[in-house]
């Protein structure tokens, strides 16, 4: 049997201890140097921001970026590129609906 292969094995990477982050109130392992969208994936998370229009579920696209699919409310602030943002300990990340201001619409 031969043993599964992660990307930090293939670049013999030596990361920290894992910390932890929060999505949507569910608490998510996170590991120094990750982006907020690769510890999302990692844990199984594919979508975390529904478009303006039609509510329809985005994630990370291009992971470099350059399209904001991945826009997401970290600790508190709307339309932060997760693929961008570097996970933190006690980062609380919640899905975005719509354009993130829903809260400020008067
Ligand atoms: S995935 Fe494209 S900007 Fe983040």
């Amino acid at each position: 049997m031969t043993r599964r292969r992660t990307p930090a094995d293939v670049v013999r990477a030596a990361p920290g201890p894992a910390f932890e982050i929060r999505f949507d109130g569910r608490p998510l392992p996170a590991l120094p140097g990750q982006s907020i969208a690769a510890a999302l994936w990692a844990a199984g998370v594919l979508s975390w921001r529904t478009t303006r229009r039609d509510g329809r579920p985005r994630g990370a696209f291009c992971g470099i970026g350059s399209c904001f699919d991945c826009l997401a409310t970290v600790n508190g602030r709307p339309n932060q590129r997760a693929c961008l943002v570097p996970a933190r300990p006690g980062d609380t990340i919640t899905t975005q609906e719509g354009h993130g201001h829903a809260d400020l619409t008067v």
